[in-house]
């Protein structure tokens, strides 16, 4: 999402003579974009900041002076703070705010010419507005896009942030939705990845004012002619409905590919975390979904060393994992996050036994990865070749399953026919993280 998110705060910007740059000291304006899931990415912030203030001082006088801004959750949680710690800091705006960017750009601007100093804080929740003022829709260089339909998050699992840094459940209309895929289409996009904290809680309106779910807009997306590819993330078990699990069975285009967080395989954990789902009932959906779609590659997300977690349920996780089989996924030691529930209850696991336990938990899921990357050897598949790799001729792409594959044509001629296309690949070896094919006969080329 903030791939997403800073994408669109470069198309507010376009207009006003910015583009980006890969040279941070080159910038009139530095927008750090940031992230307060876990501490560790919220730390992240302050030692960002400090190398920008060493960038910006290094700037010749001759230029004009650099607009330092924060934005992103990080923002939205900690704005005062920022502004109190880090004087170098113009302004501060949260993930609603983005869109105001270049009014507040151009307002840092004119202060900074009367040498005042500026400080501007925009953390306000005004996520409908934000959406009316970027209808303009994206711009888009890549066959493969994101598109937000739905933000924020309304289920307050007791660990995480986002309810509160990105505020209530908001659903973008059908309307404009679709109007936005059919934008990105047009503008040679062939593989949208719908976007939201919650995404299966979408619950959009149409013009007469019905409300869809997601797997009714996945359907309706789906006939929208010259888009070959949906996917989804991420997703809650509450919200897994049959309906969207008959899609991966009823809509071609849907991706054979789920990133279904169940966080932990203990019930006691689950409920301490406020998930209302269960381990049994996490299995359940998975074994729906494999009986529509026998070849679903399942990702997930889950935290290690929760408040109270024991080794018997610590186990009860890695059990689920074995019993689960993930294509990969991801896994955190658990972060006490100021102003959530989870942060203040009584014993804390030592970070030795977090450490321990997720070394436990990565050595699994790694292993199943290279065993379902291993399995895909000698397949064929359709691959959507989305970017050059670093090698001449080489292109990189997603698997159906989402798998990352690097294709050699070892022709750079031919690597540009094939660019942004979606081609027969046959999958030639496996490493824990990505795959290796070669073309075999273009489908769509
Ligand atoms: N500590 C560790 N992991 C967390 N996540 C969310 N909050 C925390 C936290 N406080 C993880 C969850 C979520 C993913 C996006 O980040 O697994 O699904
Ligand atoms: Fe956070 Fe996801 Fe739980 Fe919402 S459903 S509170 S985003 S972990």
């Amino acid at each position: 999402m903030n791939v997403y998110d800073t994408e669109r705060m470069l198309d507010v910007m376009a207009p006003h003579g910015y583009e980006m740059t890969e040279a941070p000291d080159d910038a009139d304006v530095v927008v750090l974009n940031t992230c307060h899931i876990r501490e560790k990415a919220a730390d992240k912030v302050y030692s960002d900041i400090g190398r920008i203030r060493q960038i910006k001082k290094a700037r010749p006088e001759t230029r004009e002076e650099m607009v330092v801004a924060v934005a992103g959750c990080v923002a939205q949680a900690e704005g005062d703070e920022i502004m109190r710690r880090a004087p170098v800091v113009d302004m501060v705006f949260g993930p609603q705010a983005y869109h105001r960017l270049p009014d507040m750009v151009k307002a840092a601007k004119q202060k900074h010419d009367k040498g005042e100093s500026v400080r501007l804080l925009d953390t306000d929740f005004a996520v409908d507005e934000k959406f009316e003022a970027l209808d303009a829709g994206p711009r888009q260089q890549s066959a493969a896009a994101f598109l937000t339909v739905q933000e924020g998050c309304d289920k307050f699992c007791s660990f995480c942030v986002v309810p509160y840094t990105r505020g209530a459940e908001y659903s973008r209309s059908v309307s404009k939705v679709l109007e936005e895929a059919e934008r990105l289409v047009a503008q040679g996009v062939v593989e949208v990845t719908l976007l939201g904290q919650n995404v299966n809680a979408y619950h959009g309106e149409t013009a007469t004012g019905e409300s869809w779910d997601l797997a009714r807009l996945i359907e309706a997306l789906a006939d929208i002619r010259g888009l070959e590819r949906i996917r989804y993330t991420t997703s809650h078990p509450r919200d897994m409905t049959d309906a969207l699990i008959n899609a991966h069975r009823d809509v071609d285009k849907l991706m054979p590919y789920l990133h279904l967080p169940v966080q932990a395989g203990s019930d006691r954990i689950l409920k301490e975390m406020n998930r209302h789902h269960t381990a049994a009932s996490y299995r359940d959906i998975i074994d729906r979904l494999r009986a529509v779609c026998p070849d679903i590659a399942i990702s997930g997300d889950f935290i290690v060393g929760f408040p109270g977690e024991s080794d018997a349920e610590f186990a009860e996780t890695l059990q689920l994992v074995r019993d689960v089989g993930y294509a990969q996924a991801y896994s955190f030691k658990y972060s006490p996050r100021p102003g959530t529930p989870a942060a203040t209850m009584a014993s804390q696991v030592d970070e030795e036994v977090k450490a321990a336990r997720l070394a436990l938990l990565q050595d699994e899921l790694n292993s199943q990865q290279l065993a379902f990357n291993t399995r895909t050897v000698g397949q064929v598949m359709a691959v959507l070749l989305e970017r050059y790799g670093k090698q001449p001729g080489q292109l990189v792409g997603r698997s159906p399953y989402m798998q990352a594959i690097h294709v050699d044509t070892e022709d750079a001629g031919l690597a540009q026919t094939y660019f942004g296309k979606i081609v027969n690949v046959e999958v030639t070896s496996a490493a824990p993280h990505s795959i290796k094919g070669r073309i075999v006969q273009s489908s769509n080329v």
